[in-house]
């Protein structure tokens, strides 16, 4: 079975990609999570997998961002909304698309690490696919302002060196 990989501008491939983000966090299914009103940063490109046969079955969004560690300007890369359908999942698809995240922010010479958020349930799977927690503090913009973000829980990759303690400041919205 063939797949295509496409990495895409984040804006303009998002309507390939809202019915799959839907499907996995559409209203009902955050509306008990404690990060159901954070709003989120959109994704500066996208990781799409697509197969013939059942068209996209992967996305994950990549991220540039300035940010701060202990207050020291740092250009970091980010993975979020990553999600496979519901009836594609175990195939290997989130790990191909992860990869070609990663290998996206390394050819940007400029990341030092890639920072992602994720909930308990899987923290294995990053562990496993070499994420360290970062145990520091994370702070983002959000509408009200400035916050400590700690809806869930900070995973580094190291592309130069990833820190796992100390302060974050994304300098902006979350992903
Ligand atoms: C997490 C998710 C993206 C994995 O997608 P996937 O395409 O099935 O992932 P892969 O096939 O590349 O990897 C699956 C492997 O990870 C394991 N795995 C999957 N979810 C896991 C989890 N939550 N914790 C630990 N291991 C997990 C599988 O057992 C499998 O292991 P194997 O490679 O040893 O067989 C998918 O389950 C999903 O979309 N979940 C809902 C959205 C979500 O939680 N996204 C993460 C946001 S940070």
């Amino acid at each position: 079975m063939s797949i295509e990989i496409d990495i895409l501008n984040g804006d303009a491939s998002w309507k390939i990609a809202e019915p799959l983000h839907q499907a996995v966090w559409g209203p009902q299914q955050i509306a008990d999570k404690p990060w159901v009103h954070v709003k989120w940063a959109n994704a500066d490109l996208r990781v799409l997998i697509e197969t013939p046969e059942d068209g996209l079955v992967c996305h994950v969004g990549i991220y540039f961002r300035t940010a701060t560690w202990n207050g020291q300007k740092v250009h970091i890369g980010g993975i979020g909304g990553v999600c496979t359908r519901e009836d594609q999942r175990g195939r290997g698809y989130a790990t191909v698309a992860i990869d070609a995240a990663v290998h996206t922010m390394r050819a940007n010479e400029a990341v030092r690490f890639a920072l992602l958020f994720c909930e308990p349930h899987n923290f294995t799977f990053y562990e496993t696919r070499s994420w360290l927690p970062f145990k520091g503090e994370v702070y983002c913009e959000q509408p009200e302002g400035r916050i400590r973000f700690d809806h869930m829980a900070p995973y580094v990759f190291n592309i130069v060196r990833a820190p796992t303690l100390g302060t974050i400041d994304l300098c902006g919205l979350p992903w």
